[in-house]
């Protein structure tokens, strides 16, 4: 059985007969658990309004990192995928790291297998391994520091410019970062389903509708997107950028979660997700994974401390160096 199984059937033996009924009676639960657990939620923008509402800290991924790294609870229920949940691992070995789902994981982590990337590391011995957090433990450890869209571009100014690189595993945050730092780098050829889904088409005719709106776009997403985009940032930087910006109105080309943040911050901005390709319940890009965890496991996950993420000490203790690296730059 590998370990969503044995969660699965646990939770089944232990039945699911005590859930409460309705959205206030769970949030309620999820209130108690906390308490009576010493647990803290770490909840990623791109989660659900409810789960966000409920998150004692909410962000991006370096937010969140930073969050894990300096909790003092005993159990960190990560609302967020399994990349997240990793890294929150790995800053705190001894603590219990819990996610709702643990299929919740994430297209651009699992487009760099381990086996290969190690070859192509190996094969490049004299490159520095910048990787971006969205990938496993186990490319964590194949590298030599880890980075979020929040500060890729500061650390990749510090590699001294003889120093080769290579960038992995975002090939669309990658060239935007050579082309930001004018620094040549080994891309690992990986993306983000999210953010190569919006179609370029539907946003033109959402221009011409709207000429007096700014794009802003995520990194993640295509270089002909961003081309088009007025703004390039992370999570946090679009959000700010919102908040902060003299513009009125705004397509915002990354996952829909993050406008439950933006509304609430700058509640007087007219917001308009990018449209998808495909014709989705929302018209937008909807991360599945992320969508995967609801309020509903959210408790389940508190009450039953399942399913939990486990990973060797060797493991750990590898992937651990290039994330505390990425930390300490500030
Ligand atoms: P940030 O949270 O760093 O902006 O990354 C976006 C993302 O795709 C998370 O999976
Ligand atoms: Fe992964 Fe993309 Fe989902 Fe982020 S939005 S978790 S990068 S699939």
């Amino acid at each position: 059985m590998n370990q969503l199984e044995i969660a699965k059937s646990q939770l089944e033996v232990k039945g699911y007969l005590d859930l409460p009924i309705n959205e206030k009676d769970i949030i309620a639960k999820i209130q108690e658990l906390k308490k009576e657990k010493n647990a803290v939620i770490l909840g990623h923008y791109y989660q659900d309004g409810a789960i966000q509402e409920i998150s004692d800290f909410l962000g991006d991924s370096l937010y969140l990192a930073n969050a894990a790294a300096n909790t003092k609870a005993d159990m960190i229920v990560f609302a967020g995928v399994h990349f997240m949940a990793e890294t929150a691992k790995i800053l705190n070995p001894n603590k219990k790291v819990v996610l709702p789902d643990l299929n919740a994981g994430c297209s651009l982590a699992d487009s760099c297998p381990p086996n290969t990337f190690k070859e192509f590391v190996e094969a490049h011995p004299d490159h520095l391994v910048i990787s971006y957090i969205n990938c496993s433990a186990e490319i964590k450890a194949l590298s030599d520091i880890i980075c979020t869209s929040s500060n890729a571009l500061k650390i990749i100014e510090q590699v001294p410019a003889n120093r080769p690189i290579i960038f992995a595993p975002d090939k669309n945050l990658g060239a935007y970062l050579q082309k930001e730092t004018g620094r040549e780098m080994l891309l690992w050829d990986g993306a983000c389903l999210v953010h190569e889904a919006f179609s370029m088409d539907k946003i033109l005719m959402l221009i011409k509708e709207h000429p007096d709106a700014e794009i802003i776009a995520h990194p993640e997403s295509e270089a002909h997107l961003l081309k088009l985009a007025h703004f390039v940032g992370s999570t946090t930087a679009l959000l700010h950028h919102v908040q902060h910006s003299t513009h009125h109105k705004f397509i915002v080309a990354t996952e829909v979660g993050i406008l439950h943040e933006m509304r609430k911050n700058a509640p007087e901005k007219h917001l308009i997700a990018a449209p998808a390709k495909e014709n989705n319940t929302c018209a937008c890009s909807e991360c599945a994974f992320m969508k995967l965890n609801t309020l509903e496991k959210l408790y389940l996950c508190m009450k039953y401390e399942l399913p939990e993420i486990t990973l060797s000490e060797e493991l750990m203790k590898k992937a651990l160096a290039p994330i505390q690296r990425m930390l300490a730059i500030k």
